[in-house]
């Protein structure tokens, strides 16, 4: 199924879109015709979903819920054809989703062009300023349709711009839609709940008296995504879900760190294992009362493939005991942590952004080749910039210099991968720039991985990023432990639980 999506703020949308889907029909195609705001004719604003969420602050429910819509409206259809989401006295709002879900569902754009009450001269006007205003916003865009006279087409035509007039021409389909590699967050998401799906893991979550994480549960088990085990006391757990309104699937598993029969054993383990680090048996056996402790046991004794903890306890706290006694993939001294940074057309991998304040040159170097690793699992093929504030020879100073030493250290310990640094951001994703600054490089203008020079800059880095873009920040995701242990911001959402656990659920399958 590929989708169009019709654009105009215009009355005659829905009469373009019916026009445009004959011409289609009378090619042989399958046209379906999807209306965003159907759900909310004739209701009050109070009782229209879409609104809702939006005042909820939920503007990414509404587009995946919209996303899965379009795909569901074209199960039986070769293009769909979306038509713009209208909203009386919101059109500034109504715009943003309107953009928001072109890219989403990587739609080609029609510029859809009124002709009522315009003459001809302002008709091609407005069919001018409306491709620059979507190539602006970075949308494919396809011919113009307008229900124009000749004269107005001649002149829109004039200004190098295409137009049909959906009613009198055989609009030809190869030139309304067309096929992308683009991926999208819609995408990029809905390829990893596939992942999951294909061999579903179990994953443990510590802090299952937590709404957020409850919620996160239900939701994961209503996908099938994977198997949950949520530690704390059963009753609690179910009263807190029964008070959130939220019903907990039978096969979610309640395990109570403080009673369960493996308590004892767990213990030992680690008592075994921290012995020689000054760990008594009371000791352990305190230790693991702790949910942290509990859940990060489970995933080193393969209970469960995987951990995601983090909601209401910091970094250290979350990560420590997996430092601890998980312990690095062989090969591998450092744990980093890196997130999948889904912006409006691909996918970009950051690290470290979670774990070594200040790396040494070697960590930098595990770091560099860990991320590659991770972009590969994830589908993406890695071309890793080592970030600085100079790009080649263009600056000096000690921190320069070292990302310099580690990029040559990286390059010997991973020759096969396409590494360049030092390198400027603006360097590493602009062809423009690395036209001039590194003419040569394979990296420079086209990178995917980007390592920061230490945490201050990583973290910064992808929180900066995140808030102006937009961008669906995945994780962080640490990377060179043996086994898959993943922190959560305090401040996680829901959604940010969920995309969480599926990209545990995915390292346990490596
Ligand atoms: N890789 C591998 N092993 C490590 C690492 C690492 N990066 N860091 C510590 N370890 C190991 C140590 O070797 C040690 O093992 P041992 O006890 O068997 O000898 C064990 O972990 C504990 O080491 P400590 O030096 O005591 O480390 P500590 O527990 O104090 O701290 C931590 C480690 C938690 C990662 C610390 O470096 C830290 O707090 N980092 C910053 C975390 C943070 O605040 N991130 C930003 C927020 S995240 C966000 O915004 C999403």
């Amino acid at each position: 199924m590929k989708s169009v999506m019709l654009m105009c703020c215009e009355s005659c949308a829905p009469k373009l879109a019916e026009g445009i889907a004959k011409s289609l029909e009378s090619q042989g195609k399958r046209v379906a015709i999807f209306v965003p705001h159907a759900d909310c004719a004739g209701k009050k604003p109070a009782d229209c979903e879409a609104l809702k969420l939006i005042a909820a602050g939920r503007k990414d429910a509404l587009l995946a819920k919209l996303a899965e819509r379009v795909e569901a409206a074209g199960k039986d259809a070769d293009i769909v054809i979306v038509q713009p989401m209208v909203a009386d006295g919101m059109m500034r709002m109504a715009y943003d989703i309107n953009i928001a879900l072109a890219h989403d569902i990587d739609a080609t754009v029609i510029p859809a062009v009124c002709a009522d009450g315009k003459t001809d001269a302002e008709v091609a006007d407005a069919a001018d300023l409306t491709v620059k205003l979507f190539a602006q916003e970075g949308l494919k865009i396809s011919v113009i349709a307008s229900p124009c006279s000749d004269a107005a087409a001649a002149l829109i035509r004039a200004k190098g711009l295409e137009v049909v007039n959906p009613k009198d021409a055989r609009l030809a389909a190869d030139k309304v839609v067309s096929s992308s590699t683009r991926v999208t967050p819609n995408k990029f998401l809905k390829s990893l709940y596939n992942m999951a799906r294909a061999n579903k893991r179990t994953i443990v979550l510590p802090e299952g008296n937590v709404d957020r994480i409850i919620k996160a549960a239900a939701e994961l088990r209503a996908q099938d995504v994977v198997n949950i085990v949520l530690l704390g006391d059963e009753a609690e757990i179910r009263a807190k879900a029964a008070e959130i309104g939220v019903s907990l699937d039978a096969s979610i598993k309640i395990v109570n760190p403080k009673t369960d029969s493996n308590l004892a054993d767990y213990a030992n383990t680690l008592f075994e294992l921290r012995k020689a680090k000054g760990m008594t048996e009371d000791k352990a056996l305190e230790l693991m009362k702790d949910k942290t402790f509990f859940g990060t046991m489970m995933v080193y004794k393969g209970v469960a493939d995987g951990m995601v903890s983090g909601a209401t306890t910091s970094t250290a706290e979350t990560i420590r005991p997996a430092l601890q006694f998980v312990k690095t993939k062989p090969g591998i001294k450092t744990v980093s942590g890196v997130f999948l940074m889904s912006l409006a057309d691909r996918v970009y991998v950051y690290g470290d952004c979670a774990v070594i304040p200040n790396p040494t040159t070697d960590q930098l170097v595990d770091v560099a080749v860990a991320s590659a690793a991770t972009a590969k699992a994830f589908g993406i093929d890695p071309r890793i910039a080592m970030l600085s504030y100079s790009t080649g020879n263009s600056g000096s100073g000690p921190d320069v210099d070292a990302v310099r030493e580690a990029t040559a250290k990286a390059k010997e310990a991973a020759p096969d991968l396409l590494i360049e640094g030092p390198i400027q951001y603006d360097a590493a994703v602009s062809p423009e720039v690395a036209k001039t600054k590194l003419p040569d490089s394979p990296v420079a203008g086209k990178a995917n991985v980007f390592v920061f020079p230490n945490l201050n800059a990583g973290n910064i880095g992808y929180k900066a990023v995140q808030r102006a873009s937009g961008a669906i920040a995945i994780g962080p995701l640490l990377q060179g432990l043996k086994k898959p242990v993943n922190d959560l911001s305090r401040g996680a959402t829901v959604a940010d639980i969920v995309n969480t656990v599926i990209v545990t659920a995915i390292q346990s399958q490596n």
